[in-house]
């Protein structure tokens, strides 16, 4: 089975992330064959500064590789180097209806929000269609605000297989069992909302945002409802199962604050990440070492996009000058 996703440079990665999604990617990479990148491109939408984009770049990339991402087992690298997806994008922008752009919940959203709206913001799933559809991917491991773009993907490889021949197959999207982390508002956690935990924050830092989580006012004494709790949400995604069954019944009895609550999460965080901080400073000692992977996961990567491109273009009649 081949598996595929990417992941913007676009601010600090965060528990939304690893849960949603770079979980999912590490534990597929030991059974399935891998293609994970960096969506710089997709980050232009927002992040306009050359400095900020690269030095973004560069973290994910660390982060990952600290995380274990294996660098022989996946093809790990960089969405730009793969110039074949950008060409790919325009051809099935021209067998996909502009309605089905004007859809996409991000692009509804930022529009109400009155945010000025791209070209780029609007045809981003276009590009996210051909990050997928290039490389024949079966499964996309993803958080849910993104299963409405590989729906869309679907869409666009049955119009371009209805309208020239079938060259493409149809990627399912996958989910973790918690497929949206809450932060530290209650919002859906998010880098553009400004409410993150960072997978590789300061200790001090997060141990602060950990203790400002939003929880509702029911006194120390009084039972507490897990369900609408973001710090029983999160301590969800880091505890074992049987410590949850009795944190559970804690909340329903009463007598225990959410102060407790909060500081067996800062404690489970650190556990948790701790470890990795020091791999993490390793790998970012080892710039030529990180350039290295990214460019041979790239150069695996692009002998496969550029086949399909190959059978892209012959199948609606674009012809390439001969070298
Ligand atoms: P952000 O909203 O912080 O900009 P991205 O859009 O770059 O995050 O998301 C990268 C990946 O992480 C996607 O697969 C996305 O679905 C997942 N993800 C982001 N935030 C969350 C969250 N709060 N809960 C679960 N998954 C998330
Ligand atoms: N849109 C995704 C996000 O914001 C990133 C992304 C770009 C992606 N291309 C992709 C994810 C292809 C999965 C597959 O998280």
């Amino acid at each position: 089975m081949r598996v595929l996703s990417g992941i913007q440079p676009s601010g600090a990665l965060h528990l939304g992330n690893y849960f949603g999604a770079m979980k999912q990617h590490l534990e597929l990479q030991h059974e399935h064959e891998c293609f994970y990148f960096i969506a710089n491109l997709h980050s232009l939408t927002t992040i306009q500064d050359a400095d900020r984009l690269r030095r973004l770049t560069v973290d994910v990339a660390l982060d990952y590789l600290a995380l274990g991402l294996d660098p022989h087992k996946v093809r790990f690298f960089r969405q730009s180097d793969i110039p074949e997806v950008t060409e790919l994008a325009w051809i099935l922008s021209t067998v996909t209806g502009k309605g089905l752009l004007e859809r996409a919940h991000s692009f509804k959203d930022k529009t109400a929000k009155g945010l000025p709206v791209s070209m780029g913001l609007f045809c981003y799933p276009l590009l996210m269609a051909a990050d997928i559809l290039i490389y024949r991917s079966h499964l996309v491991p993803v958080g849910k605000d993104q299963v409405q773009h590989i729906e869309m993907t679907q869409d666009m490889a049955a119009y371009f297989n209805t309208t020239y021949r079938e060259v493409f197959i149809r990627p399912e999207p996958r989910l973790n069992e918690a497929p949206v982390a809450p932060g530290v508002d209650g919002q859906k956690m998010s880098k553009s909302y400004g409410n993150t935990i960072e997978i590789f924050g300061d200790p001090n830092e997060m141990k602060k945002k950990i203790t400002s989580i939003k929880t509702d006012s029911t006194p120390v004494e009084a039972p507490k409802n897990p369900e609408t709790c973001n710090v029983f949400a999160l301590l969800k995604l880091l505890a074992p199962p049987e410590e949850m069954t009795e944190w559970e019944r804690r909340y329903r009895a009463g007598g225990t604050g959410y102060g407790a609550a909060k500081q067996r999460l800062a404690e489970l965080y650190e556990q948790t990440f701790g470890p990795y901080r020091e791999q993490r400073a390793a790998w970012a000692v080892r710039p030529d070492d990180v350039e290295d992977i990214l460019r041979d996961g790239a150069r695996r990567a692009r002998s496969v996009a550029q086949e399909v491109m190959a059978d892209v273009r012959a199948a609606c009649g674009i012809v390439h000058a001969k070298e």
